[in-house]
């Protein structure tokens, strides 16, 4: 029997668990052609609930850009190209046409052998210099493509735009261009908040109020129980309360994390089994065993005393670091290195700030951490 949990991908169909409330609210934007910026944590469903949102409405068109990795203005550039053109190949224009009437693009196309869709990758600079402002030229057969069929165009991971040198310029040409542009819907997803916070709620910036905002949290544990439930009974495992709850807990109701965790769990249990507490820790421990290498790897780029905040926040959580209980827990002695132990472990992506305090960015890494080791010296990962 197919392990029936995704993880680590993009779901759609029988894999995405309904989320009715927040479809609507996003199939509500697409209808009125309204912008929006959506915001969430890593893995709780944003690319997953928008994808979904555009497949239901069967006449919308999806152009999707990654931006992670976008480095430069010719890079982003191209992305925006190559999906165009993928979203004009699903729209059923042929191979010779695509590649006919964009040849100013130099594109070229692979077939995937095993779906007959082709994916492109033009080269736009051509080695050339190619400053933010041409951006513009990519985006108009968008802005015309959109007056003729109701079309999305999601910037995914759009905060990872802010790490290119030229942002300023590149964001505010998007900008610009996209004004221009009434007819189609634009989607900003990121998950990083104090940059997305930065783009879109800083009046000293382009996108300053320009976007609906829309926010993915966790799957509400009623409806999400229901299907997880129902995911385990494909050959007659029967998850209990306990195990569900149990397993909410320990992923944090991150969406994506408890995937994994079924998934594991699936793993390591049979069919028509009762599925308790004790299977939840064996998939848990699971996981710890199966990212124990890349785990200490990055306990080794740390210094002893960055180890030691980074457990104390495992054990007695982030709300009050520099807190007397807090240093005790850790074996930290100074408040002040304390801070600065957190603004590394900030900048290596471990953790985040949140309303609450600091979290850890996976909450695997912090069970793994409270697994290998009751040291609060030295490295947990030996
Ligand atoms: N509606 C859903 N039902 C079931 N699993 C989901 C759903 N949405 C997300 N997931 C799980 O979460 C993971 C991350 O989803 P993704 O949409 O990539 O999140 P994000 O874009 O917020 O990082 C997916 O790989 C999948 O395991
Ligand atoms: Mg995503």
């Amino acid at each position: 029997m197919m392990n029936p949990f995704q993880h680590g991908v993009v779901v759609s169909g029988n894999d995405f668990c309904p989320r009715p409330e927040l479809l609507r609210e996003l199939c509500g934007h697409i209808e009125a052609r309204q912008n929006c910026v959506i915001r969430g944590g890593r893995r709780m469903g944003k690319t997953s609930a928008v994808l979904e949102a555009i497949r239901s409405r069967r006449k919308a068109g999806c152009v999707l850009v990654n931006c992670w990795g976008k480095t430069s203005p010719a890079g982003l550039a191209e992305a925006i190209a190559e999906a165009f053109l993928a979203y004009q190949s699903r729209r059923g224009l042929s191979l010779k046409r695509i590649l006919g009437g964009f040849a100013h693009l130099r594109p070229q196309a692979t077939v995937d052998p095993q779906t007959g869709q082709p994916s492109f990758t033009v080269d736009l600079a051509g080695g050339r210099k190619f400053p933010p402002k041409s951006l513009e030229h990519v985006l108009d057969p968008i802005g015309e493509e959109g007056g003729r069929h109701p079309l999305v165009v999601v910037f995914d991971e759009f905060q990872a735009l802010m790490r290119m040198e030229e942002h300023e310029a590149v964001i505010a040409t998007l900008r610009g261009a996209i004004q221009l542009q009434p007819q189609v819907t634009y989607f900003y997803l990121g998950s990083v908040r104090n940059l997305m916070d930065a783009l879109f709620n800083d009046p000293r910036q382009p996108f300053f109020k320009s976007a609906a905002s829309v926010s993915v949290g966790p799957i509400e544990r009623v409806s999400y129980s229901a299907y997880l439930r129902e995911k385990f009974f494909t050959d007659r495992r029967r998850a209990s309360d306990g195990a569900l709850s149990m397993i909410f807990d320990m992923a944090c109701d991150t969406t994506g994390d408890v995937q994994q965790l079924c998934s594991a769990i699936w793993n390591c249990t049979e069919a028509g089994q009762k599925i308790g507490e004790d299977d939840v820790r064996r998939g848990l421990a699971r996981i710890h065993q199966t990212e124990n290498e890349s785990n200490t790897r990055i306990i080794d780029i740390l210094t002893p005393g960055q180890v030691k905040v980074l457990v104390g926040l495992a054990r007695v959580g982030g709300s009050q670091p520099t807190s007397k209980t807090f240093l005790q827990a850790s074996g930290v002695s100074q408040p002040s290195s304390v801070t600065k132990a957190i603004s590394r472990l900030e900048r290596e992506g471990l953790i985040f700030r949140d309303p609450q305090g600091y979290q850890f960015f996976s909450p695997f890494f912090r069970t793994w951490l409270l697994s290998v080791g009751p040291s609060g010296s030295g490295s947990p990962g030996r």
